[in-house]
């Protein structure tokens, strides 16, 4: 099947300047508090966990979960699941959980509550997208890269029905 329009929404140098920012900001939070135990919410966060991990100069450890909310459609089925756990502890730990996009806020209060169990020292979170007009759920997000108006996205990590992920550029889906 053909792929639908896309047109950029934030281009690639734009999204570069401002991870470097955002590593700059989490370097000063966590001055004297290394390792971070960065934890990416797999697939979407991928891109910008590694482009995020290379920004800060603290260092970083890096850990994946996988979780399944939307299934093919555009809009969350408000039930979410761990469908790859961590590989390791994250007891007494500063984590910080890097997320693609916040969206209704669903699956990052569902994911917060599970790893606040396993008792790390502390869990931040950073998203590279809110789209705060669609939540559902109050989430506090400490470090966010854009705020963006309610339309769906893509690249850079995001995908619709797992395609366009690997756009540079962050892109509106034109349906
Ligand atoms: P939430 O639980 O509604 O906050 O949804 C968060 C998840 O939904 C993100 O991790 C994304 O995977 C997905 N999502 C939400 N909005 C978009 C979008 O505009 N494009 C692609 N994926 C999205
Ligand atoms: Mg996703």
């Amino acid at each position: 099947m053909p792929l639908a329009k896309t047109r950029v929404l934030i281009p690639a140098d734009q999204i570069r300047a401002r991870v470097q920012e955002l590593g700059a900001k989490i370097d000063q939070d966590y001055a004297g508090r290394a390792p971070i135990q960065m934890i990416a919410i797999l697939k979407g966060a991928c891109i910008f966990l590694s482009d995020l991990a290379r920004a800060v100069k603290t260092p970083a450890r890096i850990d994946f979960i996988g979780i399944s909310s939307y299934g093919r459609g555009k809009t969350s089925s408000g039930e979410v699941k761990v469908t790859k756990d961590l590989d390791s502890s994250i007891e007494g730990l500063d984590v910080l959980l890097v997320e693609d996009i916040v969206d209704s806020g669903v699956t990052l209060t569902y994911l917060i509550h599970v790893l606040e169990q396993r008792k790390p020292r502390s869990i931040r979170i950073a998203a590279l997208l809110d789209k705060p007009e669609r939540r559902l759920r109050p989430v506090r997000v400490d470090y966010v890269g854009f705020t963006i108006p309610d339309k769906f996205v893509v690249g850079y990590g995001l995908d619709y029905a797992e395609d366009y992920r690997n756009l540079p550029d962050i892109c509106v889906l034109e349906s």
